[in-house]
């Protein structure tokens, strides 16, 4: 099974006005220019997705960063999978360990946002990651396997799902973990995949995320079993993102 070409996304969290039009103009020049080997999507805040859309920036996907499970509804304040896609969002992030500890998101809560997403034929990107404690208690493994059965739908394919490893105590902070312990992780998400969706989950992308920057991005991405990279700080300004997405392709 071939795997889908690698992705670089890039999560603005709750960042950007207007203004941010700029950051996507100059990133997709940047691409046009220099070429890229890999996907590239940023995820703004929603309320920047329609207009982004609108850009002509063909090489720069939109995506969100979360969407309720349900389709429509008594839901104030939340925005749904069908109305993202309306927007055109290929791609809808869930699970960031920021709705799990904000807004108490359970896995069983992510599964169920995953299938929305799927539903309207969106991308899930599915966060999961342990805390610095639960590292240190050594049970990064064990916390990330966990998540990750509970929050995967059975509708996942490799067309309709991605797996972001984010540990959270590397997430703004500067602290990246070594390569060795990243190979770990993404070794143990691999390996339940296969043993999940069979050869299909050979094909499924596992980003990692979590302090991706220019100087360490080839590094990380070197890592076996790293097919691109969530990024946060590093993808609000075009010039950054771009040395993640350079450094990713080995480019100039
Ligand atoms: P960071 O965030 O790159 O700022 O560490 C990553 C993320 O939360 O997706």
């Amino acid at each position: 099974m071939t795997a889908p070409r690698a992705l670089v996304a890039g999560n603005w969290k709750m960042n950007g006005l207007k203004q941010a039009v700029y950051e996507i103009t100059r990133l997709n020049e940047l691409i046009n220019v220099n070429g890229a080997t890999c996907d590239v999507l940023i995820c703004p805040p929603f309320t920047l997705i329609g207009h982004l859309n609108s850009l002509s920036a063909p090489n720069v996907a939109i995506g969100a960063q979360d969407c309720h499970m349900n389709m429509s509804g008594a839901h104030t304040g939340d925005i749904s999978a069908e109305m993202l896609n309306e927007l055109g969002c290929g791609y809808i992030i869930v699970g960031h360990s920021e709705r799990r500890a904000d807004h108490g998101e359970s896995s069983e809560t992510v599964n169920a946002k995953a299938v929305a997403a799927q539903n309207v034929g969106a991308t899930a990107i599915i966060c999961v990651g342990e805390t610095i404690e639960q590292r240190e208690a050594g049970e990064a493994l064990d916390v990330v396997t966990t998540q990750l059965k509970a929050s995967i739908p059975d509708s996942a394919t490799t067309d309709n799902t991605i797996i972001a490893y984010e540990p959270v105590w590397a997430i703004g902070t500067g602290k990246v973990p070594t390569a060795a312990d990243v190979a770990e992780v993404h070794l143990a998400v691999r390996n339940q995949l296969l043993d999940r969706f069979g050869a299909g989950g050979d094909a499924i992308n596992i980003l990692y995320g979590g302090s991706v920057k220019g100087s360490n991005a080839a590094e990380l991405m070197s890592v076996a079993n790293v097919n691109g990279a969530l990024v946060g700080g590093a993808s609000l300004k075009a010039d950054d993102f771009f040395d993640i997405i350079a450094a990713f392709g080995h480019i100039g």
